[in-house]
């Protein structure tokens, strides 16, 4: 091994380790990633964010190439489905995207350490098959998260699949049931809902989306019921078998009484993610973690012990990929002694249905428990004129203001491209934006955008398109 001592080793080279090592470089620091998997970018972009946003888009086309043409005046005939030419899209794009963070490392001067990384002492981890090496300013672990199994059902990839393998069914399944209305559950149901399958969602409990903004959820159930997804809400699944041609699953209500079958030719289990710190060596070196197993930091993503930080899904807060690359930026820039921060008040969370959902800040079942007095303004998507031209009218947007001072604690939509709408709020928000200032803002016409605009002259009451 050519090399063996670093100021900075990052343990995963997920969205939050491989951005960490890049901003660690970028300020001078001699940085190595340890990381296992044979292409950067963790779950991320391997088997998660960024493969089943290729399905999703490519899913939507094949969709709309079927049935939503016509209304445009586009006719279109013989329409079918390629399955293997679309999971070879879903492929190239993610060959791209790890290739590209191959790409960066290269040029940021930073050593990839291709193997399984065990902290062995502070300053020191053991990377299989490679070596020991040495850390002398941080050892930082961001080796995210990995999925909550579910008691009684074991996954094989095949016929009970968890996300990964619902991004690489060989075939579209004619009933698949999805175990978790969460975010896992109902982009992938949209996914081989729109390709064909029959799918119904079980939900433990009485909405789904169960975080986000309680309009949001209902409104997006509505929706996907009239795309065709079905809904068990309130239940539990209390065990599985598997047969010959599908899985039988056993259902029970979630506040108990009768249980009932349903059958599955393949079930995706989707209930969540939880911290995965498997075989780092934590418990020999004494680095403290929390009742569910992610590990505990200060506000400076410091752990117990000195040396060693953490960040990303393996610490608290929502596992998404952005919220661990601002968590990495952030560290890397305290450890070159600059005021690194993040605001984890205003990380906005984005479901890639169609339509579909972005919030950030506060919903109104937060700010009611908090009793916080606040206006909502609110406005559809069916009075804007781009979303008429596009044929996308389903959703609004909806913010949420302090009563008092007027300034913006929440906003919620359901819309066309709402994942992209949802940065200038993020700004407004960042720099303690009133609602008046978004309604005096001039949005171009015709955009989407307006649609925000309008909704924050709602909230004083004087909407002009309604
Ligand atoms: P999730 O936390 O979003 O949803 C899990 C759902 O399963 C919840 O609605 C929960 O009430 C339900 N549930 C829990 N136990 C259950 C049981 N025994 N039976 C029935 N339902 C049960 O988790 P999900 O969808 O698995 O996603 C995992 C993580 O990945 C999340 O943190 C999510 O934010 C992240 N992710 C983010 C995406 C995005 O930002 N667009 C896309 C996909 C995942």
């Amino acid at each position: 091994m050519a090399e063996s001592t670093y100021d900075v080793v990052v343990i995963g080279g997920g969205p939050g380790g491989y951005v960490c090592a890049i901003r660690a470089a970028q300020l001078g620091f001699k940085v190595a990633c340890v990381e296992k998997r044979s292409a950067l970018g963790g779950t991320c972009l391997n088997v998660g964010c960024i493969p089943s946003k290729a399905l999703l888009t490519a899913s939507e086309k094949f969709e709309e190439a079927k049935h939503g043409l016509a209304k445009f005046g586009v006719k279109v005939g013989g329409v079918e489905l390629d399955l293997p030419g679309m999971l070879a899209h879903k492929d190239k794009v993610v060959k791209e995207n790890t290739g590209g963070i191959e790409f960066l490392f290269k040029k940021n001067k930073i050593a990839w350490l291709k193997g399984a990384g065990r902290i062995t002492a502070p300053g020191t981890v053991e990377v299989e098959g490679v070596g020991t090496v040495t850390a002398s300013k941080a050892i930082v672990i961001a080796t995210g998260s990995e999925v909550t199994p579910l008691p009684g059902l074991e996954i094989d990839e095949q016929k009970i699949v968890s996300s990964t393998g619902a991004l690489a069914l060989p075939e579209v399944p004619k009933r698949l049931v999805v175990i978790g209305g969460g975010v896992i559950g109902l982009e992938m149901g949209s996914v081989w809902g729109r390709l064909g399958a029959q799918v119904t969602v079980v939900e433990y409990l009485d909405r789904v989306l169960p975080t986000m903004d309680g309009e949001v959820s209902k409104t997006m159930q509505r929706i996907l019921g009239k795309q065709g997804m079905s809904f068990k809400l309130g239940a539990k699944v209390t065990g599985a078998k598997v047969t010959n041609t599908g899985v039988t699953l056993s259902l029970e209500p979630a506040a108990g009484g009768s249980a009932e079958e349903i059958e599955a030719d393949v079930v995706l289990v989707a209930i969540g993610r939880r911290a995965h710190t498997q075989g780092l060596g934590l418990d020999s070196v004494g680095v403290e973690t929390d009742n569910r197993g992610r590990v505990k930091i200060d506000g400076h993503f410091r752990t117990n012990v000195p040396g060693i930080y953490a960040i990303g899904d393996v610490v608290e807060g929502p596992m998404l990929a952005h919220k661990a690359e601002e968590e990495g930026v952030a560290l890397a820039e305290l450890l070159a002694g600059q005021a690194g921060h993040v605001n984890h008040d205003l990380v906005p969370g984005v479901v890639y249905t169609w339509p579909e959902v972005a919030a950030i800040g506060k919903s109104e079942e937060e700010l009611k428990a908090a009793g916080i007095e606040y206006k909502a303004g609110k406005f559809p998507f069916t009075a804007n004129g781009r979303a008429r031209a596009i044929a996308t009218t389903d959703g609004f947007v909806k913010i949420l203001a302090d009563a008092r001072t007027d300034k913006v604690l929440g906003v919620h939509m359901v819309g066309p491209n709402v994942s992209e709408m949802i940065a200038e709020i993020g700004i407004a928000m960042e720099y303690s934006a009133s609602a008046e200032d978004i309604a005096r803002t001039c949005h171009a016409h015709p955009t989407l955008a307006e649609v925000t605009k309008e909704a924050a002259l709602a909230v004083a009451g004087r909407p002009l398109h309604m």
